[in-house]
């Protein structure tokens, strides 16, 4: 009887960029790993009757015609465990921060099937993503896969670095995966998990612009076979992916190499099935299997705000909805940038805190019209209607609510307070500054003054007129003081007292007004 043949020695025919045709391997499976002896390694990305496209996936000495390749029928694994925790790697899970070895719990898979229906359950709890403005209007539920897209430099990593700064009291697990951006971005991410403690629940999978094309295509399937570690043993996983307009170019150019006839922007015709493929391993696993959960964060950059570019348009498809950044708010300062009109999410508003849900249902209209108003006052001219007025003063404060500075995420209990405060017009007796200081005081007025409150409201969520009542009466208490405290500094007059918000909108139509009476 002939015995049963694991391994297979083939040879190396050509080479063309990273992809390596061999022969002899005659029963190789795709997606396995192939080894060229001394650290060289690649896995199989297709074949024929007689060869095996192989793309190199680790780089030790170069390779020649001729020389040996040996494979075993396996699929491609890598480590992972709970060690993988605080560092940085490679997409081949090998430490890329210096820090020594990692002992891993396991090896996983990096192309396994998504989890099927039945073993999924409905979302039915919230990311805190720390971002005001994705929290109160554009929520996102564990389990879901929701797309950042921007142009260039308009707040994307800060989104997903935001987000994972506000996990340090949740127990999520997050992974940042970068994929072919510079290493001085990815010094930058570090740096920051350091300066805020980031790393002890964070792992980085970094695959920078100068590592290998193959490891820059498998970085998302590697982020990904490490969060299902965590995910199988019930915990709740975050990943961003930094991100997959880059893989998609890796992507295109391991085609193009691999002689396969490109469509439409040059892409090969699979970019969607892999890209769709990967998606679908987020989840929220059923209580037989732990009620763990992998959500997505992945970005993609568009050029001059075209959401309807290939690949951004088909990750818009297979989402479950995007956050859209616009270039020119960044610019005018309104940072994060969200664009209100474009972004959406199709299954988070489900699982949002049912009291931020009643306090931020309305307030996304009356944004919008806030700043069609806006735009239309400053072409009319006459003076405007008391009515009118207010709701250009309203909209400027919440214009003023919505901004955030970066890296600093705010937690649910201050968004519940800051949105009462704006419903209830407390907001209106404010000054710009005071609006601020408000908004990073507040949780540490509300602890000292009833810790028990804030855990309540944490348990409770909802609407209720015990929350209301409590909400209200460290508001008033808390503007009380600030109010008193105006007047003892002696730093406002009457005037001051009106607030200036919305001022310099009112101004500029009386200037428009006396321009045109002129
Ligand atoms: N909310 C914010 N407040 C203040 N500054 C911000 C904010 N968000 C982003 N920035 C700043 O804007 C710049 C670009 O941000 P970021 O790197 O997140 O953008 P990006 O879209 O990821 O850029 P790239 O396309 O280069 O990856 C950074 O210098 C960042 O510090
Ligand atoms: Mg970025």
């Amino acid at each position: 009887m002939s015995e049963l043949k694991y391994t297979e020695v083939g040879k190396v025919k050509s080479i063309r960029g990273c992809i390596v045709v061999v022969t002899g391997l005659s029963s190789c499976i795709n997606g396995q790993l192939v080894d060229f002896g001394f650290g060289t390694q690649g896995t199989i990305l297709g074949f024929n009757d007689k060869e095996a496209q192989v793309l190199i996936v680790k780089e030790g000495t170069s390779i020649k015609t001729g020389d040996e390749v040996r494979a075993s029928l396996e699929p491609f694994t890598v480590p992972v465990g709970k060690n993988f925790i605080g560092r940085i790697v490679t997409p081949l899970c090998e430490p890329f921060d210096g820090l020594g070895p990692i002992v891993p719990d396991e090896n996983a898979a990096i192309f396994p099937p998504a989890p099927s229906i039945l073993q999924r359950q409905p979302l039915h709890k919230t990311l805190e993503t720390g971002t005001k403005v994705l929290d109160s209007m554009i929520p996102v539920g564990l389990g879901q896969r929701q797309l950042i897209l921007g142009n260039k430099g308009t707040g994307k990593t800060t989104i997903v670095t935001d987000t994972i700064l506000n996990q340090k009291h949740t127990g999520l697990i997050c992974i940042y995966c970068a994929t072919g951006k510079a290493r001085s971005q990815l010094a930058r991410v570090v740096q920051l998990f350091q300066d805020n403690d980031a790393f002890k629940y964070s792992i980085i999978v970094a695959a920078p612009s100068s590592s290998p094309a193959g490891q820059q295509y498998l970085s998302i399937y590697v982020a990904c076979a490490l969060g299902e570690y965590f995910m199988r043993r019930g915990m709740d996983v975050f990943i961003g992916f930094d991100d997959f307009t880059k893989h998609a170019w890796t992507y295109r150019e391991i085609s193009l190499l691999l002689g396969r006839a490109p469509g439409r922007d040059s892409y090969p015709g699979d970019i969607f099935y892999l890209h769709s493929k990967m998606i679908e391993r987020a989840c929220h696993y059923d209580k037989q299997r732990g009620n763990g959960s992998m959500t997505f964060l992945p970005i993609v950059e568009v050029l001059e705000g075209d959401l309807t570019a290939f690949v951004p348009s088909n990750l818009v498809s297979m989402t479950d909805g995007q956050i859209m950044l616009d270039a020119a708010l960044f610019g005018e300062g309104q940072k994060p940038a969200l664009d209100l009109g474009l972004s959406v999410s199709r299954v988070g508003t489900k699982v949002q805190w049912p009291i931020v849900k009643d306090l931020a249902g309305p307030m996304r209209l009356e944004y919008l019209q806030f700043r069609e108003l806006k735009r239309v006052s400053k072409l009319r001219s006459g003076g405007q209607s008391d009515e009118v007025m207010e709701q250009l003063k309203s909209g400027e404060i919440l214009t003023q609510l919505l901004r955030q500075g970066k890296d600093d995420p705010v937690i649910m209990e201050v968004l519940v307070f800051i949105l009462y405060a704006f419903k209830w017009k407390l907001l209106h007796k404010l000054e710009v500054e005071e609006i601020d200081t408000f908004q990073s005081e507040i949780y540490k007025f509300a602890q000292d003054k009833n810790p028990e409150f804030l855990k309540k409201l944490r348990a409770e969520r909802k609407t209720s007129d015990d929350i209301e009542s409590g909400v209200k009466l460290i508001l008033e208490d808390y503007i009380e003081g600030l109010l008193a405290k105006r007047q003892k500094d002696g730093s406002s007059d009457e005037i001051d007292i009106v607030s200036n918000i919305g001022k310099d909108v009112l101004e500029e139509a009386a200037s428009e007004e006396a321009r045109v009476d002129a």
